[in-house]
């Protein structure tokens, strides 16, 4: 499970959210190997499908920051159970991280739940070419 330090950054993160529509802050933390910690919120917009989810915005910052080599995602929401991240940020997950990487989902109260990528989405669509 991850550090209860990468937990309150997720937590903290969802501080950030952009929620106006949906009320609904989430929060993300991404550590890499080399121990570097992007922080992501979900950010809404008027068009709602252009909503980017907080581990997709932790990922993507992350990317676009040159870093690429993942050891833990902690996702954060005030649930009842630990969040379940969307269809979306499950491919995008596929898409950069280690099929054997943690996932950390974070309930309101702080209870976990881990699951592998794998876990989370199995028989992914991958590249073809
Ligand atoms: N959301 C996330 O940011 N991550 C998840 O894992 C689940 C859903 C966001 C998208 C939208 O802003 C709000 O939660 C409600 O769906």
């Amino acid at each position: 499970m991850a550090d209860t330090k990468l937990i309150d950054l997720a937590i903290e993160a969802s501080q950030h959210a952009y929620v106006p529509y949906s009320h609904f802050p989430v929060g993300a933390a991404l550590v890499t190997k080399d121990g570097h910690v992007f922080q992501g919120c979900n950010v809404e917009n008027a068009s709602f499908g252009l909503t980017n989810c907080a581990e997709r915005t932790a990922i993507f910052k992350a990317v676009s920051e040159g870093y690429r080599d993942f050891a833990d995602l902690v996702i954060y929401g005030e649930t009842d159970k630990p969040i379940s991240p969307c269809g979306a940020c499950r491919q995008v997950m596929s898409e950069f991280f280690n099929q054997d990487l943690p996932v950390t989902l974070v309930a309101k109260d702080k209870s976990t739940v881990v699951m592998t990528v794998r876990e989370l989405l199995p028989y992914s669509f991958t590249d073809l070419t």
